[in-house]
């Protein structure tokens, strides 16, 4: 009896020993170290982790696309510009809730470069070397459909890419900017560029 008193105090001050912080920084025995630190592969890369091989996902084979997804076909080039400006036009009926919807992405993607009446006064340009032209000059009353989405998709001049947008949103904001310029467009003569042809854009 008496000795087991003796092994259980020195087992409990065993205990309480362990328990003691010699590092205040020190996290302690942990129970499962991978659950706090897991492994961190790079991507499309093959990597060792305690003697097993693991693939942090796998490079696609060489030209294939995403399902859904349709290569823009129009390059970023003066002849890319040109081709869409002939060959796209707006697949999105004209509709008050378009427009709506394009009010909306202006808002939140373009007002602080174009301004809110697409006169190129937004907060932004003013600080521009050469602010947006505005909607109104009549370079952009006779731009093409097909050359303002290129614009957009793409980007131009001190204009970042918009490829971040859907087809259907760039498409969309087309409408609204006819809207800023007093004119409503829809030349359905072209070929239309549905959602499903995209650049690296979300669906
Ligand atoms: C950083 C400021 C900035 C933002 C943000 C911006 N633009 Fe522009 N945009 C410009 C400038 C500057 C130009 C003139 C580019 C040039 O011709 O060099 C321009 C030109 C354009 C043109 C004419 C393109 C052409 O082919 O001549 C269109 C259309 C246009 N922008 C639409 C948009 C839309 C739609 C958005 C929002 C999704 C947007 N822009 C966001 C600065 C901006």
């Amino acid at each position: 009896m008496k000795k087991i008193n003796m092994i259980g105090m020195a087992l409990g001050v065993i205990i309480v020993a362990s328990c003691t912080k010699k590092n205040v920084n020190s996290p302690g025995f942990e129970y499962m170290p991978d659950m706090y630190r897991s492994p961190g592969p790079e991507y499309y890369n093959a990597i060792l982790v305690d003697g097993d091989t693991v693939w942090g996902a796998m490079t696609p084979p060489a030209n294939t696309i995403a399902r859904g997804y349709k290569p823009y076909p129009y390059p970023n080039s003066a002849e890319g510009y040109e081709l869409a400006g002939q060959n796209l036009s707006n697949p999105i009926p004209y509709s008050e809730e378009v427009l709506k919807e394009g009010e909306e992405l202006y808002t939140k993607y373009c007002v602080h470069c174009h301004g809110s009446s697409g006169q190129g006064d937004g907060k932004v340009a003013v600080k521009l070397p050469g602010p947006p032209p505005p909607y109104t000059s009549a370079n952009i009353m006779n731009l093409p459909d097909g050359k303002m989405f290129h614009s957009i998709t793409y980007g131009k001049g001190l204009m970042g890419a918009h490829n971040f947008l859907s087809v259907n949103e760039r498409w969309k904001l087309v409408h609204y900017i006819r809207k800023l310029q007093g004119k409503n467009s829809t030349d359905t003569t072209k070929t239309a560029v549905t959602d499903s042809t995209s650049l690296n854009s979300k669906k």
